[in-house]
């Protein structure tokens, strides 16, 4: 069994500052953005700099995902436009770390000659020591220096207490790696491992050390979030009991405690799964005020043939009293899914009944894939992609079309409303934008200065896809 191990600070020996500039460029998830901070972070606690200049950079660094094959086929065609810089400059580190590494391993290395190092999942926090094994060993004569590190060894309960912070008023923060679920057409649970919740102080503790450094948002990140906490140990008797099995924390816990941050004004969910949505936890969310009214709880598919397919672990009913949980206790809730068409022998009826359930449950938000078959997987390995890549195309077509009017509908209810919107950033159009109560976008007009505040926003016009809205004060 894999232990949780807080990060000895003595260990970590100095080299002298101003080693060099890292460029991390992140494909993937929210997940990878954080690990791509923390990776950042890593560097810098070591003296290292960063840089937004791939051109100046003496290492750089990608951080991959394995979801689909369009994701891994487009970072490859991006490490090999590094092939030209690294002949130039053949000082230059490369290093391939994330989902992708951990799938292919060295394979990557055969793929891209000019790559110098491949990290899996859960060597973020070694990176720094990666790379000067790759110096020290080009320093002392090696000509093809290729450092491998894709040990699942966990190392999470990283001590960031000393990480500067630059990231502004929004931060990612994963609570849990891995996933134990065996969704048969998902690469992730191989690539990412098994579960392993942070402990609650480390999690509470990292969400105070970002809101002391102007922090007001924080995404709290997890494959399937709400299961947070299943896989710690039980408290002893003595110790604090939590509202989980057998005294563990959960994720309501964990809400309430975050709750009590001054200076945090929004925590934000990324992802659920129905399964583990518990009364306990809809109650946690009716009392926390700061927790958006927005949640990602992927249906994946309408049909209960499928889903069984799928190995999702819930049907179509069981999905529906998840969310009238929910609803009982906060009835405002909005929610989003994703979805993927033409899994294997998905019929058209099969596709019509995601169709009606997505209707039915008037999604807010819609995320719609077609079906890759994932070396590895067992969709892959035991079904045949049966489904014509044409039949996928209009299947994602229709399922967008109808993403849009039911995202339309959920967003108009919000016309005429005075909404609480948290200030995030400036769009394109020179316009403000930020996140309604109800996690859903909204854009106005006004000075830059709100930026990481709440102000209050008439919102006067929907899309599909968002809200715009006029300010009618701050807070
Ligand atoms: N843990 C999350 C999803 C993580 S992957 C959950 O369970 O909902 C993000 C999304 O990618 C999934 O929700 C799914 O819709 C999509 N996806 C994953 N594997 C896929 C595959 N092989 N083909 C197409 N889409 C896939
Ligand atoms: Fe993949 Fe399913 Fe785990 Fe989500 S819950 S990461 S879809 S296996
Ligand atoms: Fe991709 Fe890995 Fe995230 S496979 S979706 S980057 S967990």
């Amino acid at each position: 069994m894999s232990t949780i191990r807080t990060e000895s600070k003595e260990a970590s020996v100095e080299p002298a500052p101003g080693t060099g500039r890292v460029h991390v460029v992140t494909f993937g998830c929210q997940m990878n953005k954080y690990d791509s901070q923390l990776v950042e972070g890593r560097f810098k606690r070591k003296g290292w700099t960063t840089t937004d200049e791939l051109e100046q950079a003496d290492v750089v660094l990608f951080n991959t995902c394995s979801v689909r094959d369009h994701a891994e086929e487009r970072t490859m065609s991006w490490v090999g436009e590094l092939k030209r810089l690294k002949k130039e400059r053949p000082q230059l580190v490369v290093g391939v770390m994330g989902c992708m590494a951990q799938r292919m391993g060295e394979e990557i290395f055969a793929r891209a000659g000019h790559v110098d190092l491949v990290a899996g999942t859960r060597q973020f926090a070694q990176l720094p020591t990666l790379v000067e094994e790759v110096r020290r060993r080009r320093a002392q004569g090696e000509t093809k220096v290729r450092v491998a590190a894709l040990s699942m060894e966990d190392r999470l309960a990283l001590d960031r207490d000393d990480e500067p912070w630059d990231g502004g008023a929004h931060a990612y923060l994963t609570v849990m790696r891995g996933c134990d679920l065996n969704c048969t057409y998902c690469i992730v649970p191989t690539v990412r491992g098994r579960v392993l919740s942070y402990p609650i102080e480390h999690v509470v503790k990292e969400a105070r050390h970002y809101v002391e450094r102007g922090v007001k948002v924080l995404t709290l990140l997890g494959q399937t979030v709400n299961s947070f906490g299943e896989d710690l140990a039980a408290p002893g008797a003595g110790e604090r009991q939590w509202s989980g099995r057998q005294g563990r924390p959960g994720l309501g816990d964990l809400l309430r405690e975050l709750q009590e941050i001054d200076g945090l004004a929004r925590i934000r969910l990324i992802t659920l799964h129905p399964s583990y949505i518990t009364d306990n936890f809809a109650r946690a969310l009716a009392e926390c005020g700061k927790v958006e009214r927005f949640l990602p709880l992927p249906a994946q598919s309408g049909s209960d043939e499928i889903l069984r397919a799928m190995k999702r672990g819930y049907t179509t009913d069981l999905y529906r009293k998840r969310v009238e949980i929910l609803r009982a206790h906060v009835p405002d809730i909005e929610l989003g899914s994703d979805w993927i068409v033409g899994f294997p022998g998905e019929t058209v009826e099969d596709h019509a009944r995601s169709e009606a359930f997505l209707k039915e449950q008037g999604f807010a938000v819609n995320y719609i894939f077609k079906y890759d078959p994932r070396p590895g997987t067992k969709a892959h390995d035991g079904l045949v992609d049966d489904v014509p890549d044409e039949a996928k195309k209009e299947r994602n077509q229709r399922l967008l079309a109808l993403g849009e009017e039911v995202g339309l509908l959920r967003h108009g209810a919000h016309v005429g409303q005075l909404r609480r919107v948290l200030v995030e950033g400036v769009k394109e159009d020179g316009r403000l934008t930020g996140r309604t109560e109800h996690g859903l976008m909204t854009a106005f007009e006004g000075s830059e200065s709100l930026i990481g505040g709440e102000v209050a926003v008439k919102i006067e016009g929907a899309s599909g896809y968002g809200l715009g809205g006029s300010l009618a004060g701050s807070s």
